[in-house]
């Protein structure tokens, strides 16, 4: 038998189509080419608007993780007080980083599986003046989304604090408005819903939060600074640090299909896309870990079904044998059930494919489930799509 291709359904990277593929494999060429620069700008131009932005937007080769250190390194002084508002590992990840620059971490955080509450941030910051709160969009370890609306609205309270939103697993599948949610910094990167490539990092930040740069003069940090990387995103023939070319003309193509769907249809898809899969992993007796009014569009954390004894790890590698890669759990959630992204360029094929080998992988395991009942429940919510 022919070997099966695997589905890259972790929560990021997610599958890239051919057409950023394509623009991967371009030759490349130099960063000042008149075309490239062209490229670059539209890029850059076009997120800012997409995002509604009023302020800056950087495009920078790095991480995710790089995003929250560049959020946090321009909007926050050693010895400052922040509001890390965390759902899991995730939004831990916040804390060190913090600790490591000299900040002083108030933690408010949520039982895994549910989210810190617009309520336990508005009584946090009656009690201080915090510089900034980072909020985690969606909590990649729980698949939890925190209602970032509604904290946006207590942060428009406290004009003297810096919101700061993760949007890793987020951007481009879950409604994100700079303008009226109030974000101040919005980070993310292009290996999740942007669906292409892992290396690039995506910073939005807004005027506030460009002013708040200006009263921070000089800043420890280089690489990562907004002041060194200004000239470029205003004029990308000036250099700072060497852009990721290929990355850029992939974003660039993503961001076509993003327009091409429309980005209120592509929120409203990842929606539907969520909740179809959760109905058909629910009907062969998965659970979904995350609260009901807290289930992320992107990506979801699918337990065993009780009682099955499932070897974890074993489920997993056989799961990828049948043509899904999905993630292990982490902390709290880690033996339970498996992580699976259902998010970015993705289409009912990808679907069709994860949940049929899915299906599949229970039998192997010794799961007995209904060949084809997940499967149907599938098929009848992608009828309409
Ligand atoms: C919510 C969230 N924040 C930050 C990160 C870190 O991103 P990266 O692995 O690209 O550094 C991740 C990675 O999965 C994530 O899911």
């Amino acid at each position: 038998m022919i070997k099966t291709s695997k589905l890259v359904m972790i929560p990021g990277p997610t599958p890239v189509v051919r057409s950023i593929q394509e623009q991967m494999a371009r030759e490349t060429v130099a960063f000042g080419d008149a075309a490239f620069v062209k490229d670059f700008s539209d890029v850059v131009a076009d997120l800012g608007a997409m995002w509604r932005c009023g302020g800056e937007t950087f495009v920078v080769a790095g991480s995710g993780t790089m995003g929250m250190e560049m959020a946090l390194a321009n909007t926050t002084r050693r010895g400052d007080d922040i509001l890390v508002c965390s759902n899991g590992y995730f939004g831990d990840r916040f804390i060190d980083m913090c600790e490591r620059k000299g900040l002083n971490v108030e933690l408010l955080s949520a039982e895994w599986g549910s989210s810190v509450t617009p309520a336990m941030v508005e009584l946090a910051l009656s009690s201080k003046r915090f510089s900034a709160v980072t909020v985690t969009h969606v909590e990649t370890s729980t698949g939890v989304e925190a209602p970032v609306a509604a904290i946006g609205e207590v942060l428009k309270k406290h004009p003297g604090t810096i919101y700061i939103v993760d949007g890793v697993a987020a951007s481009g599948g879950a409604e994100q408005y700079m303008d009226t949610m109030g974000i101040d910094v919005l980070l993310t990167c292009s290996q999740k819903a942007f669906g292409v490539a892992p290396g690039l990092t995506m910073v939005w930040a807004s005027e506030k939060a460009m002013d708040r740069r200006k009263t921070l003069g000089a800043i420890p940090e280089s690489y990562i600074d907004f002041d060194k990387w200004l000239p470029v995103m205003h004029d990308p023939s000036k250099y700072w640090g060497t852009p990721a070319i290929n990355l850029v003309w992939a974003l660039k193509e993503s961001i076509r299909i993003m327009k091409e769907e429309g980005l209120a249809e592509r929120y409203a898809r990842h929606r539907r896309q969520a909740a179809v899969v959760a109905s058909a992993m629910e009907a062969i007796g998965f659970s979904v870990a995350a609260q009901p009014q807290y289930r992320a569009p992107t990506l979801s954390v699918f337990f065993y079904p009780e009682g099955a004894r499932i070897d974890d790890a074993k489920f997993r590698a056989v799961l990828a044998d049948e043509g899904a890669q999905t993630a292990g759990c982490l902390g709290a959630f880690a033996g339970k059930g498996f992580r699976m992204g259902h998010m970015g360029n993705i289409d009912k094929h990808t679907l069709v494919s994860a949940v049929a080998a899915i299906e599949r992988t229970c039998v192997k395991c010794g799961h007995r489930v209904e060949l084809g009942r997940a499967l149907g429940v599938l098929q009848q919510g992608l009828i309409d799509e």
